[in-house]
């Protein structure tokens, strides 16, 4: 019943924006019938138990004074031993009666501590090994061979893919949508590992590095904005051990979201998220960026982070971005052309495999995949113009 109310709070937006209040009201009405059910069921039982219980410790003195009062006229006992044995049962009622009730608690409570260890005694399939390598990475990047299938779906997002990046270098994917491209982006964090082939960080395979210190030197821009409920300066500074201002400023800066942000009344400390006020999806998508570039990683990942500003934002974004990641590593996941002329190399993905690589003028050589992708967005640009 919590998680119902829990879902359609989360998304009261959509539901109301479908009309659809009555039908999950109607839903919660079933959830809470269903509540009701079975809570009265256990009721039930427990209205018939206790008085059952009281019945029988009653009727249990009126045996003992009716078997008793037999022998206390056949003189065998006095009236008084009854009352004395009456009076040394009522007695021992209660720690009876609680010892039993100790018992249910204790076994509820050993199967609850057994679920709690199961989940607990689970392992993390992705971990640093014991002698895994500390160290400050440059930023190449080399894929050989590498294959992906996610284990719970068994869907093969990643075929046979091979690349090389150098260190100071600017990587963009591009493809369909479903080609896998965030794929490729969450294998370069490590959150998954490989079933086949190689990722190899400045010549060591990626498993080998310490995950923590690894992870610490890259930036990622995730394809779905997430921002705290805090305020918009700590959730630029996520990654930093002490607030510092002026690289906040700087950050927001080179994210183009300054202005934005210095137009709320309070500014840098105007909270966000549930507790105060809603940021615009680009306003979302360039602070997520301010938190990937403050901490200036050697390796920045922007999985289509710069969808949704318009393109001359995005043009001041990523020129910023030439300043920072010069002589850094940056992988630049986008849809647009536009985004990703200016790359060293364009990977165009297609269902998992490489379709297509080099840099833009290559690839427009090649009259593929790219040229057409390129032909069509230059055709709808006029169209809009
Ligand atoms: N967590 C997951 N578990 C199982 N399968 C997944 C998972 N994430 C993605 N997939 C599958 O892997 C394939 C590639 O997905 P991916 O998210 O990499 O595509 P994409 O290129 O980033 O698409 P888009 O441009 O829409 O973001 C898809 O078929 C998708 O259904
Ligand atoms: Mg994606």
């Amino acid at each position: 019943m919590s998680s119902y109310v829990q879902e359609s709070f989360a998304g009261i937006r959509v539901i109301k924006s479908y009309g659809r209040e009555e039908q999950i009201r109607a839903g919660f009405a079933k959830e809470s019938e269903g509540y009701k059910s079975e809570s009265l069921s256990l009721v039930k039982v427990q209205a018939l138990f206790y008085p059952f219980m009281l019945l029988m410790i009653g009727l249990s003195t009126i045996i003992t004074v009716y078997m008793g009062g037999i022998e206390v006229m056949e003189g065998k006992i006095t009236a008084g031993n009854i009352a004395e044995f009456i009076i040394y049962v009522n007695q021992l009622t209660f720690p009876v009666m609680s010892l039993g009730w100790v018992t249910s608690l204790i076994q509820r409570a050993a199967a609850s501590q057994k679920r709690i260890n199961n989940f607990l005694s689970i392992k993390p399939d992705i971990y640093s090994e014991s002698q895994a390598i500390i160290k400050n990475i440059s930023g190449d990047i080399s894929f050989k061979n590498v294959s992906f299938t996610y284990p719970d779906t068994g869907i093969q997002a990643i075929k046979n893919i091979s690349f090389e990046l150098k260190a100071g270098e600017v990587l963009a994917i591009i493809g369909k949508t479903g080609s896998g491209k965030s794929t490729l982006a969450n294998l370069l964090l490590r959150m998954y590992d490989i079933d086949k082939g190689e990722i190899l960080i400045d010549g060591t395979p990626i498993h080998q590095l310490n995950l923590e210190n690894y992870r610490s030197q890259i930036g990622f821009v995730p394809q779905e904005v997430f921002l705290f409920s805090d305020t918009i300066a700590r959730n630029i500074a996520f990654s930093l051990d002490e607030m510092d201002m002026p690289k906040v400023e700087q950050a927001a800066k080179d994210a183009a979201v300054y202005h934005n942000i210095m137009e709320f009344d309070q500014q840098f400390e105007t909270f966000i998220g549930e507790r105060g006020i809603t940021l615009s999806g680009g306003q979302k998508q360039r602070v997520s960026i301010a938190r990937a570039i403050i901490n200036s990683p050697q390796i920045l990942i922007f999985d289509d982070s710069l969808s949704a500003v318009d393109t001359k934002t995005e043009e001041t974004i990523l020129n910023n971005l030439g300043k920072i990641m010069r002589h850094k590593t940056s992988v630049i996941i986008a849809h647009r052309v536009s985004t990703i002329k200016n790359a060293d190399k364009i990977i165009v993905l297609d269902d998992g495999e490489i379709a297509e690589i080099g840099n833009h003028e290559h690839l427009l050589t090649k009259k593929g995949l790219y040229f057409d992708l390129y032909e069509k967005q230059l055709l709808e640009e006029e169209q809009i113009s």
